[in-house]
């Protein structure tokens, strides 16, 4: 088993006035070659986070306090100098992101905006970026187009040639299709499995749409106010975690839709609103590996604790 990425320990802060708010606790995953790895959580759990700081692009309120991402044989992402990072984003990792026309300069063609993705000088640029423009469907003649001009999926597949020109060994893609319809979220789904059946493209694919991580994604982490809950296969597994049951409609207890940001790391971050919590869930409560792949962060259903 190849790991493209694996997230070590990783714990992010937001700076404050007087003090340092928890984003991520500790959190420890990786994502092997050609896997389609899903992290789902709600609004504020810190998905975004995470991604951000896979390739070390949080905003600057924001401070890493541990942690190593490593990347492949490149070493520890966290450690790179900006030149090197510089290199790493877009060639090695690209992202996708939910919102295609910010990320999109008005002032520049397609075109232009094609030929500055990529990363190496090659004098076949233009053969290049016409086989990735039919790589994801769109007609040769959209490089002359500006991005107004472009419908909201057809501004998503611009953002995924953009992506895949450097043959990533990972592409992050954050929740890609939540600003798309019904219709053209299914041709984008598909157009990134197609790409990653092609290539064994690596994907971290964020979404809070639990139906669709349990469709595409090979394993799924849970995030709930920065901490992992579980991480299971979608082939194999059936989840557990009391919150990942809710999610999944196994469970019909309600819980709001808020997230509650931890303040201590004493109980289990889900004990405001778990149906099955006990007074022993009232401990620091760590994350169980069930085996190098899976586990899950809850007394009752977790096995031989691993740090
Ligand atoms: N630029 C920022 N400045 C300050 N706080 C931020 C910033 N971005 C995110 N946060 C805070 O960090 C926490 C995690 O946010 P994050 O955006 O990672 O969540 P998310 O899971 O991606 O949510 P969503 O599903 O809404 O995209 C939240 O409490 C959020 O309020
Ligand atoms: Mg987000």
């Amino acid at each position: 088993m190849t790991k493209i990425l694996e997230v070590k320990n990783l714990s992010v802060s937001r700076i404050e006035k007087t003090k340092l708010s928890p984003i991520l606790n500790d959190i420890n995953l990786f994502i092997k070659k050609g896997e389609v790895f899903c992290l789902v959580g709600e609004s504020g759990s810190g998905k975004t986070t995470l991604a951000l700081s896979i390739i070390k692009l949080i905003p600057k309120s924001f401070k890493i306090s541990t942690g190593q991402i490593i990347l492949d044989n490149f070493g520890d992402i966290l450690k790179m100098s900006e030149k090197k990072l510089r290199s790493i984003r877009g060639e090695k990792i690209s992202m996708i992101f939910q919102d295609p026309g910010a990320y999109l300069d008005p002032l520049f063609t397609i075109g232009v905006h094609l030929r500055e993705a990529l990363h190496r000088n090659t004098a076949d640029y233009q053969t290049l970026i016409n086989q990735t423009l039919r790589e994801v469907g769109l007609e040769q003649n959209i490089q002359n187009a500006y991005p107004h001009q472009l419908s909201g999926g057809q501004q998503q597949r611009v953002m995924i040639a953009m992506a895949l020109i450097n043959n990533p060994a990972l592409i992050i893609a954050d929740e890609p299709t939540t600003a798309l319809d019904v219709l053209t979220t299914q041709q984008i789904i598909s157009l990134l499995n197609n790409i990653r059946l092609k290539y064994n493209t690596s994907m971290l694919f964020i979404t809070h749409d639990i139906d669709l991580a349990l469709k595409i994604g090979m394993r799924i982490a849970i995030m709930y106010s920065g901490y992992l809950m579980e991480i299971f296969k979608t082939c194999m597994d059936t989840p557990l975690h009391p919150y990942t049951k809710i999610l999944t409609g196994t469970s019909q207890a309600k819980i709001g839709t808020i997230t509650d940001r931890q303040k201590t790391d004493d109980i289990c971050p889900f004990f405001a609103k778990c149906p099955e919590k006990e007074l022993r869930c009232k401990q620091k409560i760590p994350f169980f590996w069930k085996d190098d792949e899976t586990g899950i962060r809850c007394i009752k259903y977790g096995r031989t604790p691993t740090v």
